[in-house]
């Protein structure tokens, strides 16, 4: 029976129990840590490329996608409060859907983090070539090693996105090393991009013309099924823009209250970020307009080798769609030269603890997963010195420099979000199969109306993901049918689970934690610290 392997709920949380962390943290902590996890390249990058999707109805955009994450975001509440360990949603798909599923979860999560990761090096690598490059030392570097090809979707010119690649891999080595973030550095790095997107709001709402705002929806609302196009388009991309919220749910262990504080910290860190993204996006195109770029058939063009040829024409030069560094351009525009640098500085200093986030959340997924005996253990050794599970950790910078260095950052971010929204809705389908399985085992937080909230996630993540451009949709199935080939060929017979072995895991890496400010001094001193991601 390929659905019959379920782990012990009993097994998992008794690994849990050895951690026993300290229940530190108040709902203001969580919310701070959140928006440090959520905002990255989704508004400092992908806001031209929403803005080529959906024109001004990109505010909306960040609405319906922000909507989505809030009811996945209940159910995680809920589920971490019950199973706070490592490997998240894969966890939590292994002790309630079986081994089959949660290998398809944990598989799909590679999407999430692995490419998200590749993402923000991409993002990451806007700002670096072209603020502080550029602009600010007057070095120019050469398309053909400062963007991925242009059959892909890359700048004309484009060959290789050497930045991109390089600052992956020197995130890689920061997390074979063992790096940790201080709670201070993370504190400075929330501050850096409040401050940032504040500081643009400022300085772009007092100049919004009207009639920037017209027409508000040139794609539509509905651009249709796998046209990533429309507002809801835009929402299926923007929602990488959400992605990290889902740390939060994992320091429910650490939580004092968590029946309380979980569900504000959840809700409160993606409220903010909502209020935010809007407010940006509407200062952005609001001062210099955000009009997509239309094909011959009066659709916007999905980004590929014709956005690129058209963005390299002078026509489009200052466009909005066109910018790989919109927030710093539409400052530049506006005549705030010098802002909008400081504004391309603070991308360029808070994205890459965005990769660190998400390249660990990679590691720690592979480790528990290799750990489970469905992938090779090797890969779950741990470094001697380092007391890092090297081997997971240099496959999967090299994977992620690799994808960054070829590919544009839309289509990495759309990826990223059908793994993702893959694993909300097996989530959610999770907290309430196990309502019905297990309904008497304690719940420090439960969804208020758990049909209709764990329906609308499900609903919302199919929704979205059938609105992402098409081969971003093909992606999941091909990836997820390559997963199953391995789990046949190699997890299935070689599973701990299968053969019989429940073990309780003693917590044995040192891994970066992506740390949360006022609770670290603790954390940094507790070997058993081991917090996931997800
Ligand atoms: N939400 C994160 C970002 O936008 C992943 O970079």
């Amino acid at each position: 029976m390929i659905f019959g392997r379920v782990k012990p709920l009993d097994a998992i949380l008794a690994t849990a129990e050895k951690k026993s962390l300290k229940r530190s943290l108040g709902a203001i902590q969580l919310t701070l840590f959140g928006v440090g996890c959520i905002i990255g390249t989704g508004i400092f990058v992908l806001t031209s490329v929403g803005a080529q999707k959906a024109g001004p109805g990109l505010i909306l955009s960040f609405v319906v996608a922000g909507a989505v994450c809030v009811v996945a975001a209940l159910c995680y509440a809920e589920i971490a409060s019950m199973i706070p360990v490592a490997g998240s949603a894969y966890t939590y798909s292994y002790a309630v859907q079986g081994e089959f599923l949660a290998w398809t979860v944990g598989w799909a999560l590679l999407l999430e983090y692995a490419v998200g990761a590749s993402a923000v090096s991409v993002g990451w690598s806007n700002y670096f070539v072209n603020t502080v490059m550029e602009r600010s030392w007057g070095i120019d570097v050469p398309d053909w090693l400062s963007a991925g090809p242009q059959a892909l979707g890359g700048a004309v010119g484009g060959f290789i996105n050497l930045p991109a690649a390089v600052i992956a891999l020197l995130m890689t080595g920061l997390l074979l090393l063992g790096t940790s973030e201080s709670a201070k550095f993370n504190a400075i790095l929330v501050a850096i991009k409040v401050t940032a997107l504040t500081a643009f709001v400022i300085l772009t709402l007092p100049v919004m013309d009207p009639a920037n705002f017209e027409p508000f929806a040139p794609a539509g609302m509905f651009g249709g099924i796998g046209s990533g196009v429309g507002i809801v388009g835009a929402a299926a991309t923007m929602f990488f823009a959400y992605v990290g919220f889902d740390a939060v749910s994992t320091a429910a262990e650490e939580t004092k209250n968590p029946q309380r504080n979980v569900p504000i910290g959840l809700i409160g860190s993606l409220a903010i970020c909502t209020i935010f993204y809007m407010l940006v996006s509407a200062g952005a195109v609001g001062a210099i307009g955000g009009a997509p770029i239309m094909g011959p058939d009066g659709v916007p063009y999905n980004a590929g080798p014709a956005l690129s040829a058209a963005c390299a024409t002078a026509q489009y030069a200052d466009a909005l769609v066109c910018s790989p560094e919109p927030l710093a351009h539409v400052l530049q525009e506006i005549g705030y030269g010098t802002t909008g640098n400081l504004i391309g500085y603070a991308a360029f200093i808070a994205l890459p603890s965005v990769i660190l986030i998400l390249l660990f959340g990679q590691t720690r997924i592979f480790f528990v997963m290799a750990r489970d005996g469905l992938l090779p253990e090797a890969l779950s050794k741990i470094h001697p010195k380092w007391q890092t599970p090297h081997v997971v950790t240099i496959i999967t910078g090299l994977a992620v420099a690799t994808a960054a260095a070829f590919f544009p950052v839309g289509a990495l971010a759309d990826i990223a979000n059908a793994g993702t929204l893959y694993a909300f809705a097996m989530v959610a389908i999770a907290v309430w199969q196990l309502r019905k399985t297990d309904p008497n085992r304690p719940r420090p937080f439960r969804v208020p109306a758990i049909g209709v909230i764990a329906s609308l996630t499900v609903f919302g993540c199919v929704f979205l993901f059938t609105n992402l451009p098409l081969e971003a949709i093909l992606v999941l199935p091909i990836w997820t049918a390559i997963g199953v080939l391995i789990y046949l060929a190699y997890g299935r017979r070689k599973s701990h689970l299968g053969r019989g072995i429940v073990e309780v895991h003693e917590p044995e890496i040192h891994d970066i934690q992506p740390t949360i400010p006022g609770v670290d001094e603790d954390r940094a001193s507790d070997p058993n610290a081991n917090r996931p991601l997800t």
